[in-house]
């Protein structure tokens, strides 16, 4: 039995009408049932709350895209985690390839964000992937350690289970690009393998480690067949309540 996280993040797109649309399609789709996989969906802050409502009593979860490292202040434009949590919201996502380079987020920042994440009681969804010419250089591992690095000195062993990494390849986000399934678990095991040197073994398989790059129906079932795909997480096809739900029965059929 495999426990999967799908996540859909919605980045800039549906705003409060448009989000209870796919929201309530989403709950509509699943019949309201009950599925074994863990199900997200990561709205625009300011639909965070209208779907939060609607999800209230399913079993979809909802999560934020961003949050600041400080609880309130003066700091225009930003949320913070105790505001998130206000909506009840149980995951954040951070470190982002697009908060990485179009807000420049550093390492440095993704850490300080990923601990005040995890030490007011949420999960992290920390973002890494290489971009394009350090895959054809051969240089992806590095630069997935590296962030990987950051991110891990900021926590502790203990910190496992409110851990998750979603391996993100920059040139498979939004392209129609999919890193090989092969592509996929390798990075993933290389993931897992270095969390294990560092916490050991059983702390490892407390992180779940999420596929995100285009990943649609039509490959889900590939990607999360491997064994170091815990799930993934969602962008373009997460917009729609027909492709997203129909990944997360594809995790539900193989989790069995
Ligand atoms: P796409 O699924 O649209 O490629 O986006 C992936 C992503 O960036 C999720 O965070």
């Amino acid at each position: 039995m495999r426990n999967f996280l799908i996540a859909g993040n919605w980045k800039m797109n549906a705003g409060p009408s448009e989000a209870r649309e796919i929201a309530s399609n989403l709950v509509d789709a699943l019949n309201n049932g009950s599925f074994s996989a863990e199900a997200l969906i990561c709205p625009p802050a300011i639909s965070i709350q209208t779907v939060s409502e609607i999800f209230a009593d399913s079993p979809f979860k909802v999560g934020a895209q961003n949050v600041h490292t400080e609880d309130n202040g003066a700091f225009t434009g930003e949320i913070s985690t105790s505001m998130v949590k206000d909506l009840d919201v149980t995951h954040v996502i951070v470190g982002h390839s697009e908060r990485r380079e179009y807000f420049h987020e550093t390492d440095k920042l993704v850490a300080k964000k990923t601990k005040k994440i995890i030490d007011d009681g949420l999960t992290a969804i920390v973002c890494v992937g290489e971009k394009l010419d350090k895959r054809k250089s051969g240089d992806h591992e590095k630069v997935v350690l590296n962030q990987l690095d950051h991110a891990l000195n900021a926590i502790t062993r203990d910190n496992a289970a409110n851990l998750v990494v979603a391996y993100e390849p920059v040139w498979a986000i939004g392209t129609g690009e999919t890193a090989t399934p092969e592509q996929a678990q390798e990075m993933h095991r290389f993931i897992r393998f270095q969390i294990s040197e560092r916490w050991g073994k059983d702390r490892a398989e407390e992180v779940k480690i999420l596929y995100g790059g285009s990943m649609k129906p039509k490959n889900a079932e590939e990607l999360l067949s491997q064994p170091d795909v815990d799930g993934g997480l969602i962008g373009g096809a997460s917009l729609k309540a027909d492709s997203f739900s129909e990944i997360i029965s594809i995790a539900e059929k193989i989790s069995k």
